[in-house]
Order: structure tokens, then C-alpha cells, then sequence
């Protein structure tokens, strides 16, 4: 099938739209274990609520970046297929991001999906990846073997603005402790979040939020998910795998990683034509999270569709009463 087909050129409507509501029945169902200190049992809700979403999608997916790599175990790993049937595509999924964020109440989480034809979307083994990310006036101008001072100064020239005036995220994390302190002596400022790297890719390519880039070792099935943003975006993603051990470089070759040292732009990961949505689970600088109401519950979405070219807000507010035969008056404003 074509890449027109996904995007339903070929026929009369795009339905990157359907995509919207899987991410948020993974982010309705994830956002009611906020703050319960139970991030495992938040990622199992937005995973069964997913895959139960899907049963409404007119798609005949194949999960290729997946909740797992067991199809026996979870309903939606790798190489899993979803959907009612229609066209095919395949399908990179993480149905919550930052499971520990939401257990904590903390700010960024997410469920998000990105769909594209058959092959437009890289496999990527369950292990870590190096990365940058950044905005489009930064676009091609990152080297990811590059010492991270040069990173810093090549952004500030990028932007027009000083070094100590460039804000770079970086996933909390002891492995970082090296890359902070250079980043500090850069004199970048930063952020350190406690999770989410997709959100955080996300966020330094949207203008307005101040951020202008996300730096360091996230995972490499976000990796790919993040790529799927930058094109959406115009923004760019480089990066390599990070293996820890010799049987993660065996797995990366059954994958068809050959070469693990390799360094991937956005176009190595990802192609074609892509629809991209993820909605906010807890708030965010970029998403909102969902907000509950009398009867129902409000969730934003950020639905990203290149044949479309148009990156859209959605923010819908949920009818949840049971049972559901009560037509209900909402307080939006
Ligand atoms: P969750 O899987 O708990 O939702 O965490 C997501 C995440 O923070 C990603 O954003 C990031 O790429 C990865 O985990 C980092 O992995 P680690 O926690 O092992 O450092």
C-alpha cells in the first residue's frame, strides 16, 4: 500500500485523526493513577486502555516500536498487529510515557503513537541510544561525535544568542553526571528532568517553550518516536545506540544494526509520510495533562500529520458518566 493510502489521499479524507483517540483513552486511563505512587500499574492501565482503543482504529497495524518484545506476553509488542482492518501501516507506540512521573505527580508525561506506511518506520531493539535533539533554526548543524562544548557553541550561534543564555534538557541520571558538569562549565543553563526524553525532544523544537535542545542517553525505541516528532517538527534528532553489553550489539544485528557505532540523522529512522499524536498525561510546558469534571475528564492532544501539514491542538473534553444515556452540559471555559 502507498504512502498516499495511509493518509487517505488516495481516497477522499486523512485519518490521522483516529490516532487522537488511542492516545487519549492510553492518557484517560493512566491520569487516574497520579500521584498513587504505582508508576507500573499507571503503564498497565494506559496499555490495556491502548490497545482496547484500537479496536475502533480502521487500520490493519503492525507494531514495529512496541510495549515489549514478547507478542505471547503483551498485547501490544513488537510485531503485534492492531485494528479493525484497512489500510496498513506500521505503528511505534510507548502508551505511557514517564510511569514514575505520574506515580509522583510530576510534570511531563505522556501516551503517544506515530503511524506511517509499511517500512517508514525503523526497529529498534529495547537498549539505549546517545541523542540531540533540537529546533529548526539548529537543523543540520549538531555532530553527535562533537565535544559537547562545541554542541553548546554551535546552538548559541544557531539561535543568535549566547552560550549562557542556551537551555539544554538532560535526563536526570548518574550516567549524565559527566555531561553536566562539561554542559556547566559550557555555561549552558539546564534542565534535569526525571523522565520523558520524547516530551523533552518535543519541547526544544516547539518555539516558545525555552528550551532549545535535548541532550543525552535515553532509550532508543523514544529515540525513534522522537524522530517521528522532528520530522513533524522540522526539527532534527541525531544519534547512535548505546549498547552495555556484547549481546546488546548481537540483538541490535538481529534488528539488521550492523554497524552499532553508526550516527543516524531523523532520516535514518524514519521516512515517508507520518502521523504523530501524543496527549498530555500530566501537565507539561508543552501538553496539558488530563483534568477531571463533573461526569467526565478533559484531555489535550498534539496531532501531528505531515500529508495534512498541519499540527493541530486538539482538546477534548470526555463524556465518562455510566451509563452513558444522559446527554451532559459542560463547563468549558
Ligand atoms: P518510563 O519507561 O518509566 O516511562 O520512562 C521513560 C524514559 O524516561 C524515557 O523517556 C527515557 O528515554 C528512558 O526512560 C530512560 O531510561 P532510564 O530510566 O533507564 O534511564
Amino acid at each position: 500500500m502507498s504512502e498516499e493510502a495511509l493518509s487517505g489521499q488516495e481516497d477522499f479524507h486523512c485519518i490521522c485523526h483516529e490516532f487522537a483517540r488511542v492516545t487519549e483513552a492510553a492518557a484517560l486511563a493512566a491520569g487516574r493513577w497520579m500521584g498513587k505512587g504505582d508508576g507500573a500499574a499507571a503503564e498497565d492501565a494506559a496499555r490495556v486502555a491502548m490497545h482496547k482503543a484500537f479496536r475502533h482504529v480502521p487500520i490493519e497495524g503492525t507494531i514495529v516500536v512496541g510495549e515489549g518484545e514478547d507478542p505471547e506476553v503483551s498485547p501490544l509488542a513488537v510485531g503485534r498487529m492492531v485494528g479493525v482492518g484497512g489500510r496498513s501501516c506500521d505503528l511505534a507506540l510507548i502508551a505511557l510515557e514517564g510511569a514514575n512521573i505520574v506515580a509522583r505527580g510530576q510534570a511531563g508525561a505522556i501516551s503517544a503513537l506515530v503511524a506511517g506506511a509499511p517500512n517508514s518506520i525503523m526497529r529498534a531493539p529495547d537498549m539505549y541510544m546517545q541523542k540531540i535533539v533540537v529546533g529548526a533554526p539548529i537543523v543540520g548543524k549538531v555532530d553527535i561525535e562533537a565535544p559537547v562544548e562545541d554542541t553548546v557553541q554551535v546552538i548559541a550561534e544557531a539561535l543568535g544568542v549566547k552560550a549562557s543564555e542556551v537551555t539544554l534538557i538532560v535526563l536526570d541520571r548518574p550516567r549524565h553526571d559527566d555531561l553536566v558538569a562539561t554542559l556547566r562549565r559550557a555555561g549552558a543553563r539546564i534542565k534535569l528532568i526525571p523522565d520523558g526524553d520524547v516530551m523533552a525532544g518535543i519541547a526544544a523544537a516547539v518555539r516558545g517553550t525555552g528550551d532549545h535542545a535535548y541532550i543525552g542517553i535515553g532509550g532508543a525505541p523514544e529515540g525513534i518516536m522522537t524522530a517521528a516528532a522532528m520530522r513533524c517538527l522540522g526539527g532534527e534528532i541525531v544519534a547512535k545506540l548505546w549498547p552495555l553489553s556484547r549481546r546488546e550489539i548481537e540483538r541490535a544485528r538481529t534488528f539488521g544494526i550492523d554497524d552499532i557505532e553508526r550516527c543516524m540523522r531523523t532520516d535514518d529512522m524514519v521516512r515517508g509520510h507520518l502521523v504523530l499524536s501524543a496527549t498530555g498525561v500530566t501537565n507539561g510546558d508543552v501538553l496539558k495533562g488530563v483534568h477531571y469534571q463533573p461526569g467526565g475528564a478533559r484531555t489535550q492532544t498534539m496531532l501531528m500529520c505531515t500529508k495534512c501539514r498541519q499540527i493541530r491542538y486538539v482538546d477534548t473534553v470526555h463524556d465518562l458518566k455510566e451509563p452513558a444515556n444522559e446527554v451532559g452540559f459542560w463547563r468549558i471555559t
